[in-house]
């Protein structure tokens, strides 16, 4: 049986594809707005240490799992440990199910914008208010409908050729032409008026602004961005080789995302100051910030960088649907031996209508965008979902597989796993701290971290 599963071609293979996984909507979208919500630079701090001492180990700990077990994310568990452990595997799996039907429909505003930028007057219509533009564009119920439908379809088609064929070459094309293009818009953005106060913002420390709720989005960021939590680096590293040395690839991973979060900040916080609007704007900050820049460039020239931006964003969030996808589809192909085709067309049916409550929570139906009301805030059932699964779901996973690691599969095997095709590091100094993390300092600030938010966001207890 071992031998039908998907492979990745080698390490670049492999780093591709996870990089693409953890490199997408989480960055550009999602992270600039967080900062932008809780803070701005100390956020951006919390976010970074948090990747490092937390982040990067659980990320070691899964893809070790994976690679060790050559079986999805259940399978994992359950083999390394047992049929209750399996539970977590199964915890994940539907985690990256609710998980992907919300953030399919955000790929679908990303990919409504690129065709409206390019083909239709977005640039035109939205002029001067680009705020108004977003909030109806995402309560049209039949955009949403459509763009997020040819998303799912997409997604399905890459995920259905394979490991090789399909998630390896989308990535290792699409990837590098992202830095490019932030790049090139980051030089410009710096040249407007009032940037400097972005960058400010953006690099300048206020402490003041901290409190548990900043370090707990700080961490379900990190999580989100890096794919942790739900079992996708457990999926992908079991398509790895033995001989690959997972620390590189794992640290590569890392910092591709989190050099492509800290540029998606360097572009948007500029644009937001100098077009004097609130950083605290929420989930449409870049889709407000962007269009304005795209106009200044003439209509030829806004029409074509515009539309490579959100082109080259759909790309991003592609790579990550598709290993959201691959967990419960690796599950039903190991697990149930069912056919690969027909699992990824029935799990991408089920997802686009566990999503369709999430499409109409932005404004087309009032009891899906004022869904419910906490943290002083109403949320809409998108928020709902995402808060659910994205933050506290991965949190727990991450949580969970530490205490697997430390209890039940233990440490030792794991160094071992990570020596192949890595000999020096069983006696290496990083083996050291990477252990520590995973046995005390991850399941402690995890743990801890996840029963207050539990308790704060869901049972209204204000512990700060
Ligand atoms: N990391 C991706 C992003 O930043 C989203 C994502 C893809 C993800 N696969 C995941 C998040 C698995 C959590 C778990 O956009």
């Amino acid at each position: 049986m071992g031998n039908k599963r998907g492979r990745f071609s080698g390490r670049l293979g492999f780093v591709a594809a996870a990089a693409g996984s953890a490199v997408g909507l989480g960055n550009i979208w999602r992270f600039p707005y967080e900062t932008g919500e809780n803070g701005g630079a100390a956020f951006l701090l919390i976010y970074l240490i948090c990747t490092i001492i937390i982040g990067l180990p659980v990320m070691l700990g899964e893809i070790a799992v994976g690679r060790k077990s050559q079986m999805d994310a259940y399978g994992s568990y359950r083999n390394l440990g047992n049929k209750n452990w399996g539970m977590v595997g199964a915890f994940g799996i539907i985690c990256g199910i609710m998980i992907l039907s919300f953030y399919n429909v955000v790929a679908g505003w990303a990919f409504g914008y690129f065709i409206q930028i390019v083909f239709d007057g977005l640039l035109v219509e939205g002029k001067g208010n680009y705020g108004n533009y977003f909030n109806s564009y995402v309560a049209d119920f039949w955009d949403n409908l459509i763009f997020s439908f040819v998303f799912m379809v997409l997604t399905a088609f890459i995920v259905i050729r394979g490991i090789k064929a399909g998630i390896e070459t989308a990535s290792k094309v699409l990837m590098p032409l992202l830095f490019v293009i932030l790049i090139t818009l980051i030089v410009y953005a710096l040249t407007l008026d009032n940037a400097m106060e972005g960058v400010k913002f953006y690099l300048l420390p206020d402490f003041s602004a901290v409190n548990a709720s900043t370090i707990y989005s700080a961490l379900g960021q990190a999580f989100f961005s890096l794919s942790l939590g739900m079992g996708a680096l457990i999926t992908y590293g079991s398509y790895l080789k033995k001989k690959e040395n997972l620390f590189k690839a794992a640290a590569v991973v890392t910092l591709a995302d989190v050099s492509v979060a800290f540029l998606a900040g360097l572009l948007i916080f500029p644009l937001v100051f100098s077009q004097g609007q609130e950083p605290t704007a929420g989930p449409g900050l870049v889709f407000v910030a962007l269009p304005t820049i795209f106009e200044q460039m003439g209509p030829l020239m806004g029409r074509i960088v515009g539309g490579s931006f959100f082109l080259l964003l759909c790309f991003a969030a592609l790579t990550s649907t598709i290993s959201l996808l691959e967990v419960p589809v690796a599950y039903l192909v190991d697990e149930r031996k069912l056919k690969r085709k027909k699992v990824v067309f029935g799990l991408a049916a089920l997802v686009f209508v566990i999503g369709l409550p999430s499409m109409l929570s932005a404004g087309a139906v009032d009891f899906f965008t004022n869904f419910m009301h906490y943290e002083g805030k109403n949320k809409s059932f998108l928020d709902v979902i995402s808060d659910l699964f994205s933050e506290v779901g991965l949190v727990f996973g991450g949580f969970m597989l530490t205490l697997f690691i430390t209890f039940k599969w233990k440490t030792k095997k794991m160094t071992k796993e990570l020596s192949e095709g890595n000999p020096g590091y069983a006696k290496s100094i990083l083996k050291s701290l990477v252990n520590f993390s995973i046995t005390v300092l991850s399941p402690i600030i995890l743990g801890v971290i996840f029963v207050i938010t539990v308790l704060q966001k869901f049972f209204g207890v204000s512990l700060f």
